[in-house]
């Protein structure tokens, strides 16, 4: 009879085993069999209707009948995790075949890239940078560096107004009023920035951006202008290239010069990039003429100075070889992707 029990709740078992699929179902199973208000320990509540002879037989028949049962719950506890584990890793395998999704890094602009190489020549000179508003007065843009109304240099350059006497800075050079106003020699200044004039084709936009050098105290002259000059552009072109000086005019230098470099491309040979010459213009300066120092109450019998100003697109297309400056400025990737360094 007592064996009967058994024999009945080990099909039980059986039964509800071969339906477990899950760790939940699992639970319930442990929970009907095994747990203390389950049928196999309730088989022990029966005892006392058993022959007390035969009390201490059922006793271990229960005993290794639950034994038997939890080891066929560990076993199923063990299949159905194993299972789940294979299931996570195949949902989170990885096809290491695939192609890898690229991620695209961005570049400096060639801008940037060359204005920062012109910065880093000139600090390593000792200059301090100085920035000034875009938008300008007449004043400083022009009349006090000696360009008067209706002198006729203010033709040089196409200047964008906003309002009578408020102008888009044609050039960097307010910037030396302002480094002058604000400070007392010695000065050692770049003014890097954007500038504006109303003129547009292949090499010439609208906007571009210039880079101003001042340099203020006691004994300059156009001697340490070339030196540094020469300098700088050893640095940007090469150890190999050579610079020369010739006459210009600007109204605020007395003397004025516009500086060439020898040619990188052809040696100075003559190639197209020189147009045959065997130099390329590459910026314009000269000695800081004594109207200016004065307009800044800088004497001019005590202190002398020099300044320059160099286009930095026009640089920048020197040493990439670009052909058209409006390149520059459309954005397209096709030509940015060049220049990463
Ligand atoms: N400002 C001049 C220009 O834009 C360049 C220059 C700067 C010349 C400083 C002399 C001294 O053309």
């Amino acid at each position: 009879m007592e064996q009967q029990q058994i024999k009945t709740l080990r099909e039980q078992v059986e039964e509800a085993l071969a339906n477990v699929r899950s760790k939940e179902e699992l639970a319930d199973f442990w929970q009907r069999f095994l747990s203390k208000k389950g049928s196999i320990p309730g088989l022990m509540k029966g005892l006392g209707a058993v022959a007390p002879e035969e009390r201490p037989t059922f006793g271990k028949m229960v005993n290794e009948f639950k034994e038997q049962v939890s080891r066929r719950y560990e076993e199923m506890a063990a299949k159905l995790e194993a299972a789940e584990l294979e299931a996570r890793n195949r949902a989170e395998a990885v096809d290491i075949t695939l192609p890898a999704v690229k991620r695209e890094t961005g570049g400096l602009h060639p801008i940037t890239v060359t204005k920062n190489q012109m910065i880093d020549v000139f600090s390593g000179m000792g200059f301090e940078i100085f920035e000034g508003p875009e938008i300008e007065d007449d004043d400083h843009n022009f009349t006090r560096l000696n360009v008067a109304k209706n002198h006729p240099a203010r033709d040089m350059q196409d200047t964008f107004y906003v309002a009578e006497d408020i102008l888009l800075r044609t050039h960097t050079s307010p910037g030396q009023i302002r480094v002058m106003d604000n400070e007392k020699p010695p000065i050692k200044v770049l003014v890097p920035g954007r500038v504006f004039r109303s003129d547009s084709d292949a090499t010439h936009s609208p906007m571009f951006h210039q880079m101003e050098g001042l340099v203020v105290d006691k004994n300059i002259t156009l001697c340490d202008l070339q030196g540094m000059l020469d300098e700088f552009c050893r640095k940007i072109f090469g150890s190999e290239v050579r610079t020369r000086l010739r006459p210009s005019y600007f109204p605020f230098t007395e003397p004025s010069v516009e500086v060439d470099v020898s040619c990188f491309e052809c040696g100075g040979k003559g190639c197209a990039l020189c147009k045959h010459t065997g130099w390329i213009e590459v910026l314009g300066g000269g000695v800081v003429h004594h109207k200016v120092l004065e307009n800044c109450g800088v004497d001019p019998t005590v202190y002398s100075g020099f300044a320059f100003g160099i286009g930095v697109e026009r640089i920048a297309m020197l040493k990439y070889g670009i052909n058209n400056i409006g390149l520059m400025y459309e954005n397209d990737l096709r030509f940015l992707k060049q220049f990463k360094d």
